[in-house]
């Protein structure tokens, strides 16, 4: 035995896990054997009346299955297998004759949280960091170790398809208010409560529950035609949502039902058969996959592996610029990083806005309880305000988020720089403007660096991080280690226009603009390309980004790249008629109160175009997708993406690249670098140099190469 230790005292077995080698527990087929073996033991010990089993990993109880052994199965049979060996655990731990608590901290997830239902009691911390839940959906399965049978069954069908079919994980107030946990307790007496527990549960049996939901919860969940109520709207939202490319949560919410219809039995049987088609499907090799490449990217510092440094330790920020993106740095920095945010505006009355701004995000998380009281009024409180750079002689990193000019962003920098310490960094948030140029007059260039942040920065998962050839290694890890505690998803890109978002993004935008002067209908293009996975249309980005901003970067990609990315004349045309998108509620789409009405009609007689009927959607799609495609390439062949892990994880996280296609360079792996040169040379004839195959696809199609290594 290597991964439990077992202490009996007072009759109660005390089972510690804890995976050696691992920083988390998570089932592997090596654990499963150990547990079957110890259960064995335990069951035979007429000394032990009661087991208790906790981890003994600082902040996870079980992270799940373990994925890694996901992808070296290669058929369904296979996946099915390991399914059943799940469930056949569970079930063993389900009727075992002695009492089994769960003593949970930290993350209960997947076949963790499965393990956890199968155990007679469950006692969970108050610690933010116990989350309990069954994230399979977002790797493309369901839970195949019983969950999908389990779960209905204890918190009722609704609560548990909520959580089944999101993937979702939930805090342990929650989770004891839904019937999930049977306590929630302080860390510091977790074992002594679950041996309390396991010691009542031995001596007077397993407590009945019942909990009330209500007359509608009682008619919903308790009676099978209310169920066939609950699978049928669930079956709705599902595919609004899903667009039917996540076959997922249908299945699951077929073994749901089939679980609580016809038995656990066949419960179990519908959810092995179903683990084992999704867990071979190319949709669930690459929400895989870009699993491990987030989980990798949270320990890439961005330099190369053997560089020594020793990163700033970043406990105060100043944010030049108080405008939407301003505060909302501030207020994410303040939230998730836990520093002191300082903002700067040129008026006071300015910088009282982006304040408010800026504590508005920590509003709502009060308002969602995601933020206790007294943590929102301490990160309140490191929110603060100036117009004259005062306090920033205290700054470890300022960061500028004024307007898209290079001279404007120049002297910001050289204001900047007379009132910060000499190893304070400066970070720019620009979307295209290249930082050598910004830091071309710099004192200290060897510290500024680029912070792409996307909007909404609260939401948005992402950011790009940009040396210069002058910035050095230890500006480099501090910015990224900074971005990620304020909660992002880092890549460290080249310094070229557009970095590696907007570049992928410049061509795509265009040729919306292109086939809207051509007289192809706006929703027909939005549609499309929703349709194919996208979660917004390209027109609608455009509406959303601002006009007037969606301009300038192109204006920027245009003089970097000649042609090939000229900006189409619509865009011009629609600001000159006052249209900046939602920002003015005036764009491609008309608008009320704030909601999006549908395509403003008048546009196309702005564009002097009649909008054209029967066009096609395969070439909207196939003009859109592979000018996209063949950007990633050129772009990753210019070396602005360190990786096609980052490229595929830049272009997911920043303009929402369906993840089920596993990111542009990954699709062009599955199509071949050969036959997406076929098609974009078809497409050059058919529509002009634009879309000319990249020379890196062209190379890679010679040589019939791929992005990926596997
Ligand atoms: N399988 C394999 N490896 C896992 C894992 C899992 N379930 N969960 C975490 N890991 C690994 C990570 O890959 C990483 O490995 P590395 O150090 O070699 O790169 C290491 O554990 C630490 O993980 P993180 O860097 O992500 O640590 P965090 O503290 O940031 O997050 C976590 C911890 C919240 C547990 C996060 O890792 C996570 O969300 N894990 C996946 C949870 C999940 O999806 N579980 C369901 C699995 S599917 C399943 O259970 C099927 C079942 O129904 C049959």
């Amino acid at each position: 035995m290597t991964a439990f230790t077992t202490t009996v005292d007072s009759g109660l077995a005390l089972v510690t896990l804890d995976l050696p080698g691992e920083p988390v527990n998570k089932l592997t087929s090596g654990l499963i054997d150990e547990w079957e073996t110890l259960i064995e033991r335990l069951r035979g010990d007429s000394a032990v009346r009661a087991v208790v089993l906790v981890s003994g990993k600082p902040d996870s109880f079980i992270a799940g299955a373990d994925i890694e052994e996901f992808t070296r199965l290669t058929t369904a049979a296979e996946a099915e297998a390991l399914s059943r060996r799940g469930q056949d655990l569970m079930d063993r731990v389900e009727q075992f004759p002695k009492p089994i608590v769960a003593a949970i901290h930290g993350a209960c997830l997947g076949g963790g949280c499965e393990l956890a239902l199968a155990c007679h009691w469950r006692v969970a911390t108050d610690s933010p960091k116990t989350q309990i839940g069954l994230p399979e959906v977002q790797l493309g399965l369901l839970p195949g170790a019983g969950g999908c049978v389990r779960l209905p069954r204890l918190i009722g069908a609704r609560a548990a398809l909520d959580i089944i079919l999101a993937g979702k994980t939930e805090r342990a107030q929650k989770a004891l208010k839904l019937g999930l946990v049977d306590e929630v307790v302080p860390q510091s007496i977790l074992r002594q409560v679950a041996l309390a527990a396991a010691d009542r549960l031995a001596r007077e049996g397993t407590a009945r529950r019942h909990r009330s939901r209500g007359a509608a919860g009682a008619l919903l969940d308790g009676t099978p035609v209310g169920r066939r109520i609950v699978y049928r709207m669930a079956q709705k939202q599902l595919l609004k949502k899903t667009g039917g490319h996540y076959p997922a949560p249908l299945a699951a919410l077929e073994a749901v039902r089939i679980g609580l219809e016809h038995g656990p039995a066949e419960g179990f049987r519908a959810e092995r058969e179903r683990f084992g088609a999704l867990a071979v499907t190319p949709v669930s090799r690459n929400l895989v996959r870009i699993f491990f490449a987030t989980t990798a990217l949270k320990k890439d510092d961005g330099v190369p592996p053997g560089t020594e440094v020793e990163p700033l330790a970043i406990g105060r920020v100043g944010i030049v610029g108080s405008g939407f993106m301003g505060a909302a740095i501030a207020g994410t920095a303040v939230l998730n990083a836990e520093v002191e945010a300082r903002l700067k505006d040129a008026e006071l009355p300015r910088v009282g806005k982006g304040l408010k701004a800026a504590l508005g995000i920590l509003d709502e998380r009060l308002k969602r309880r995601r933020l206790p009281a007294p943590r929102h009024r301490r990160l309140a409180a490191l929110l603060s305000g100036t117009a004259d750079y005062s306090g920033f002689t205290r700054a470890d990193l300022v960061i500028e988020a004024v307007f898209e000019d290079l001279d404007v962003k120049r002297r910001v920098l050289a204001e900047v720089e007379r009132e910060i310490r000499p190893e304070a960094i400066f970070a720019t948030n620009t979307s295209t403007i290249p930082i050598r140029d910004i830091a071309a007059g710099a004192a200290r260039p060897e510290r500024v660096i680029g912070m792409h942040f996307f909007s909404p920065v609260e939401r948005m998962p992402l950011l790009e991080i940009i040396p210069s050839d002058a910035t050095d290694a230890r500006t480099v890890v501090s910015a990224v280690r900074f971005g990620r505690a304020m909660g992002k998803t880092v890549i460290v890109v080249r310094d070229h226009p557009g970095f590696w978002v907007n570049r992928i993004l410049s061509p795509y935008l265009n040729e919306a603009g292109v086939m809207i002067e051509e007289g192809v209908p706006v929703d027909l293009i939005d549609r499309t390309m929703t349709r194919w996975g996208f979660p917004v249309g390209p027109v609608a980005l455009m509406d959303e980004v601002g006009l007037d901003v969606a301009q300038k970067a192109s204006k920027v990609m245009h003089a970097a790249f000649g042609e090939r990315l000229a900006p189409p004349a619509a865009i011009g045309r629609m600001i000159e008629d006052g249209r900046l998108g939602r920002k003015n509620a005036r764009g491609f789409y008309a608008y009320h109160e704030g909601h999006k009405t549908g395509v403003d009609e008048r546009v196309y007689r702005i564009l002097g175009v009649k909008p054209l009927e029967g066009f096609a959607a395969e070439d909207v799609e196939r003009r859109l997708v592979y000018l996209m495609l063949n950007e990633a390439a050129m772009a990753c062949g210019e070396g602005v993406v360190r990786s096609a892990r980052d490229g595929d994880v830049g272009a997911i996280f920043g303009i929402g690249f369906p993840p089920f296609r596993g990111g542009p360079l990954r699709l062009i792996d599955e199509l071949t670098a050969g036959s997406v040169v076929e098609t974009l040379t078809r497409l050059q004839e058919a529509h002009g140099a634009r879309f000319a195959p990249a020379p890196a696809l062209e190379a890679m199609a010679s040589r019939g190469g791929r992005f990926h290594p596997d």
